[in-house]
């Protein structure tokens, strides 16, 4: 059988078992997907929206994410005891949510400890990161964030403490913190493997964002060289990025904002505009196909290896071996901590 063949037996049998399962069974799909896979999905989301979806839907005795494993965990513990949430790839990470661990976010925490009262101190930790970290995240009065609602987490964490420790997408935060009007010098840099993470103490007495080092290789790859030359040879067409990009592309961007932002500003577009967007490549193909009246293309090709791991083979062995394959588990104490945070950031709205 060609691959093509496989792919269309594999798709009708997946719309076969959706069919047998009704509201029992709800997929749930990132915007990075594949095409196929965000058709199949009951929900397409930006990483907020997910959330949101997975603990809304306590009707669903199985919840399949098809997205990376921190999204999956996210749903975990947002899902009630009755529901099982499974990913058709364990092995479908997020590099940049392993930039940070709770040993190191701990050891962090305390060394900041050693300059000023960690009372001061609020923890934002992007979704993008291991359930432990959000469980350390809820136990020390800190709130999750998406992209969607990062500066919205951070104006929160400024009405609770006088700084903030953002982890682990050093651009998110700085980006975010840009977009709020916090100065420069009020932001640093936490190297996670420096003593002090590479700053004195007037430096974390000053600073009221400390970012930690962590990027995203998919929107790192985006540089300000990429938006000088799209203007070139497009100067009628608008920039949009992911605020995962570095701060220079961001501010030469016409607007930023997260997977979802990114599909209305199309979608808002006039008929006739091009538009080039700066994320992960199957987004940017899918947005041209859907709005065949707009031109839209990517600032570079970048794309994200892990969420490609989905694919429709593991989709439908995932939906065949319903409650038992590859099921996304938390541990209860750390599931209630972590939960704290997550449900602090759904309180904020998107
Ligand atoms: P969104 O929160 O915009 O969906 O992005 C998630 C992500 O992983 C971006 O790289
Ligand atoms: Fe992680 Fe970047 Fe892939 Fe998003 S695009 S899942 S941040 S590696």
């Amino acid at each position: 059988m060609s691959a093509k063949d496989a792919d269309f037996e594999a798709f009708s049998a997946i719309q076969r078992i959706k069919q047998e399962q009704g509201d029992s069974l709800v997929i749930l799909a990132h915007h990075y997907q594949r095409m196929e896979i965000v058709e199949l999905g009951d929900f397409a989301g930006d990483s907020f929206e997910l959330s949101r979806r997975a603990a809304a839907k306590k009707d669903a005795r199985f919840i399949v994410f098809c997205g990376v494993h921190f999204m999956a965990e996210s749903a975990a513990i947002l899902a009630g005891e009755n529901q099982v949430v499974q990913i058709p790839d364990m092995n479908a990470g997020c590099p940049m949510a392993d930039m940070a661990d709770l040993v190191s976010v701990s050891r962090a925490w305390e060394e900041i400890g050693s300059v000023l009262d960690t009372k001061k101190l609020v923890p934002i930790v992007y979704v993008n990161s291991d359930a432990s970290l959000k469980a350390f995240t809820g136990r020390n009065r800190g709130c999750s964030c998406t992209s969607a609602n990062a500066q919205k987490a951070i104006t929160w964490a400024f009405e609770k403490g006088e700084k903030v420790l953002f982890f682990p997408d050093e651009h998110l935060g700085r980006n975010s913190g840009n977009a709020l009007g916090l100065p420069t010098d009020e932001m640093i840099v936490w190297k996670s493997n420096e003593p002090l993470g590479g700053n004195t103490a007037q430096d974390i007495e000053r600073a009221r964002l400390i970012l930690w080092d962590g990027f995203c290789h998919v929107h790192t790859n985006f540089t300000p060289a990429h938006i000088e030359q799209a203007r070139k040879k497009f100067p009628d067409a608008k920039i949009i990025v992911h605020p995962e990009c570095p701060q220079e592309v961001v501010k030469l961007a016409d607007a930023s904002g997260s997977t979802s932002r990114i599909i209305r500003f199309v979608e808002e577009a006039p008929s006739g505009s091009t538009i080039i967007v700066g994320t992960e490549f199957n987004l940017v193909q899918r947005l041209n196909i859907t709005t065949p009246e707009k031109v839209v293309m990517p600032l570079a090709r970048s794309a994200c290896p892990n969420m490609a791991k989905i694919t429709l083979g593991k989709l439908l062995h995932t939906l065949q071996n319903l409650g038992t394959f590859n099921v996304v588990k938390v541990d209860p104490a750390t599931k209630k901590d972590a939960a704290l945070a997550l449900d602090r950031m759904l309180a904020l709205a998107g």
